[in-house]
């Protein structure tokens, strides 16, 4: 990945559509120095979602959308990457963003889109990753970060850790799963940006 301004903070965006934890822990590395950046937009596709709270605590700005006002995914998605171009961003961080990307932002900001998923890629793609995984019973699960292609939770792998559980207890394995989720997108995220050209 090759970014523009070496030696100031890297210019995020955050995309979220609900609860918005992995979106604070990025915020919250931006905030206190961990991570060389600044989050200067979050995209979010619901209204009303936890997400939105959690910026206006960081005072950052958010453009919240239903895609049902809009003709098209390509539509709205011109309207997102227009947004993202007057704000100079060069990495976009998909963070519980539960749709797929159209060829609109996937060629506009093409290999500067990262996306976590939670499960050890390729097993348990989709929105209920972790109860699938939990219902099949597996003892390794994990979580993922990988570049976004045009399929559901596909694109080259950047990063993954795995997750001993054998318990039965699918809230204690969640919080396991997310409190890596939130330690591994800001060591990936600072990784990426501190390899930029
Ligand atoms: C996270 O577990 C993320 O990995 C997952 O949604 C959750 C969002 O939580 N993403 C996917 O399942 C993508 N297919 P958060 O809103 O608290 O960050």
């Amino acid at each position: 990945m090759t970014m523009t301004n070496a030696g100031q903070k890297t210019r995020l965006a955050v995309f979220a559509s609900g609860n918005g934890s992995n979106f604070e822990a990025l915020a919250q590395a931006c905030a206190d120095g961990r991570l060389n950046a600044e989050i200067v937009l979050l995209v979010c596709d619901k209204p009303g979602a936890y997400v939105c709270e959690r910026a206006g605590r960081f005072g950052i700005e958010t453009f919240a959308f239903r895609p049902k006002e809009y003709a098209s995914k390509a539509e709205y998605e011109r309207r997102i990457v227009g947004l993202l171009d007057d704000k100079g961003v060069e990495l976009v961080c998909l963070a519980g963003y539960m749709r797929i990307l159209s060829d609109v932002m996937l060629e506009a900001y093409r290999d500067r889109i990262v996306n976590i998923h939670p499960s050890l890629l390729p097993a348990f793609k989709g929105a209920h990753a972790i109860r699938d995984a939990f219902d099949y019973g597996v003892k390794v699960y994990g979580v993922t970060i990988h570049y976004v292609n045009g399929e559901l939770d596909g694109g080259r792998i950047v990063d993954q850790r795995a997750i001993y559980y054998d318990g039965d207890d699918i809230d204690e394995l969640e919080a396991k799963i997310h409190a890596v989720e939130h330690v591994l997108y800001v060591d990936t995220v600072a990784r990426l940006i501190g390899s930029r050209g």
